[in-house]
């Protein structure tokens, strides 16, 4: 068999498997990317969500480029990297970035991390741009004026203790203005991409700066204070009072400290449980044992409610089960549970 003849045959033998295989390639080609399709929605559960103005519009103060790497590239990257990391965990999907960076005792070890990171990275960045506008800046307006001249005597001595507070940070972070455990305004600053909702820090961020270098390091280079000091001229005092209006009341919440004997039913499903609470103000961390094993939970306290959430292995499936209970005059809570499969209710009695 001559060359010609050889591949003359082997082009015959492509075009018979070719048609052989495309009838069933069609239709096996469409599940593929239907399987691709819901995998891409499931993937995609966190989207980047647009600059609310041009990317020029803070000029002079933050530089278009600045802006346009800061939205389209670095908050991108936490969004694509927060997805990636819950589609290795399925039993966190439909869950907010806002609950994720709450409850992160309940996030999978090997992928917290990477979801403190990352869900803090899109939390930050998604409250950020709105805290910015064209022709913004100027005196604090409404509410948050008078909260901020009673806590730090003026607004001056304010600016100047946040952008202290700001320069003194080392490294990557933010600086806030919160609403902290005891219902106060307070200037704090946190490391990385963490955000004051976080458990260890339990307060309410009402703004904050981005002290990354990618922030300003284009304009400003390393001076991080002349940014710092820029920044108010690009200020929302209305989506800031917003903001502040949104603040829940961290009042005094009862102590639910200690071990609890829990007892309810799941339709039909006795639930028994013992539940130790350690409170830090209004939040909640501790265990839940029962028959299924041991949980992480995290929780809220909330004047006389109390939630918490674990995530569990029950008969074989990976449950998450919320708790919202009451604490009554005599001591006794008594509340729901929604386990996703099934909702039931319980009472608990301190031990
Ligand atoms: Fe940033």
């Amino acid at each position: 068999m001559n060359n010609f003849s050889l591949s003359n045959t082997l082009s015959r033998r492509s075009l018979l498997r070719a048609a052989l295989i495309v009838p069933f390639a069609v239709p096996f080609a469409n599940s593929v990317a239907r399987a691709n399709s819901s995998r891409i929605l499931v993937a995609d559960a966190f989207t980047l969500p647009p600059l609310p103005y041009k990317f020029n519009e803070l000029e002079p103060h933050i530089d278009a480029e600045t802006m346009e790497l800061h939205h389209d590239k670095h908050h991108a990257t936490y969004v694509k990297n927060l997805n990636d990391a819950i589609a290795k965990a399925p039993e966190l999907a439909g869950k907010s970035a806002d609950d994720l960076i709450k409850m992160l005792d309940t996030v999978p070890e090997a992928i917290r991390m990477t979801v403190r990171n990352n869900a803090g990275g899109h939390v930050n960045h998604s409250m950020f741009w709105t805290l910015m506008k064209p022709h913004g800046g100027g005196e604090p307006t409404g509410a948050i004026a008078d909260a901020i001249k009673s806590t730090f005597t003026s607004f001056d001595m304010f600016k100047t203790a946040f952008n202290e507070a700001g320069t003194k940070r080392f490294g990557s972070g933010w600086v806030w203005l919160v609403k902290n455990k005891a219902g106060k305004l307070e200037i704090m600053t946190t490391p990385n991409q963490d955000n004051p909702t976080m458990a260890e820090y339990g307060s309410y961020p009402i703004f904050g700066n981005d002290l990354w270098e990618h922030a300003y390091y284009l304009k400003y280079r390393n001076r991080r204070i002349e940014y710092l000091t820029a920044w108010w001229n690009t200020v929302n005092w209305d989506e800031i009072n917003k903001r502040f209006a949104a603040a829940p009341a961290l009042t005094a919440a009862v102590d639910v400290g200690g071990v609890w004997t829990l007892t309810g039913d799941a339709q039909g499903t006795p639930v028994n449980a013992t539940v130790t609470f350690k409170q830090d103000s209004t939040k909640l961390t501790g265990t839940t044992k029962s028959e299924a094993g041991e949980a992480a939970l995290m929780g809220d306290v909330s004047g006389s409610k109390v939630t918490w959430t674990i995530n569990i292995k029950y008969q074989g499936n990976d449950l998450t089960v919320v708790f919202a209970g009451n604490v009554g005059a005599d001591g006794t809570m008594t509340g729901t549970l929604d386990a996703t499969v099934a909702t039931g209710t319980f009472t608990a009695k301190k031990q």
